[in-house]
């Protein structure tokens, strides 16, 4: 059941500069619905300032706890990132609906933060390869015990570029999913270049700016193809990338 709680910090660690990991607690009716690609809303301050919670996909869940991993952007994530252990922070969720987990060998593209939902998607699908971009190597989210590639900007870490680049070298008969994560900019450049019949089984983690998160504000619309919106928080944020009508969507 989605509720409102209150967690308790276990551990925050910096992953690298600007990028850090928070552990809460976590009860087993939370982590029982905490499926691959649900996210939070977590409570910045009690204060008035920042008002509206942020957003953050479920990266993790152990026995007891999760993880949530995000990269410093504003005053919001500012916050959270010197939080330190034993602090109680109010979280709600897991919220909108996650990837549908079909079977079939999966491939995984995900651009800076958009991989941050991945290790706990992998560990539940049959995972062929997972391809990364990032500006650079300390911007790239790895998922461990996967098979991967990945591409950087700076050529700091795999080959130097975007990971479009990368797209040429998958042999796409391999696979039957494709889970799609990252910037908008990126996740255009991506769909453009899928094959159709991969557009088709492509599920895409989509990004808006978010008021409420359960679908009351409509603060969070994205394009759809058949006209209309999709509201990211409940009908997303995991949604077929064939309902999305990519040449309106801007993003946040
Ligand atoms: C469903 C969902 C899951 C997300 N999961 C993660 C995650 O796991 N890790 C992570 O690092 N980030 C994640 N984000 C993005 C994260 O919520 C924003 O980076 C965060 O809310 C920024 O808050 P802020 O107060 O620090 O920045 P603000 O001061 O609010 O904004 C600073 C800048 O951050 C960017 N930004 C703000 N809101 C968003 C947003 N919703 N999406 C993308 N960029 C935004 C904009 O460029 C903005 O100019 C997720 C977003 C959504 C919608
Ligand atoms: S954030 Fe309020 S409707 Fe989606």
């Amino acid at each position: 059941m989605t509720r409102d709680r209150e967690t308790l910090v276990l551990e925050r660690e910096e992953l690298s500069p600007g990028i850090f990991s928070l552990t809460l607690s976590a009860g087993e009716d939370f982590l029982r619905e905490a499926g691959p690609g649900r996210f939070v809303q977590v409570e910045v301050s009690p204060g008035p300032f920042p008002l509206v919670r942020r957003p953050f996909t479920v990266n993790r869940t152990d026995a007891g706890s999760f993880r949530i991993v995000f990269e410093v952007k504003g005053r919001g994530t500012d916050e959270l990132s010197h939080l330190t252990e034993g602090a109680r922070l109010r979280v709600l969720g897991p919220l909108g609906s996650g990837y549908r987990l079909l079977p079939g060998r999966w491939l995984l593209i995900g651009g800076g933060m958009g991989a941050a939902g991945f290790p706990c998607l992998a560990d539940r699908i049959d995972c062929g390869l997972v391809l990364l971009g990032a500006s650079s190597a300390s911007r790239l989210l790895e998922v461990g015990g996967f098979s991967s590639m990945c591409a950087t900007e700076d050529g700091s870490r795999g080959a130097r570029g975007l990971v479009t680049d990368l797209l040429d070298r998958v042999r796409w008969d391999d696979f039957s999913n494709v889970a799609l994560c990252g910037p908008v900019a990126m996740m255009k450049a991506v769909a453009g270049r899928l094959p159709d019949a991969i557009l088709e089984v492509t599920q895409v983690s989509a990004e808006a700016r978010m008021g409420c998160g359960w679908g009351a504000c409509e603060g969070c619309s994205i394009p759809a193809s058949g006209g209309g919106y999709l509201k990211c928080c409940s009908d997303g944020p995991v949604v077929p990338a064939t309902s999305i009508d990519w040449d309106l969507w801007e993003g946040v």
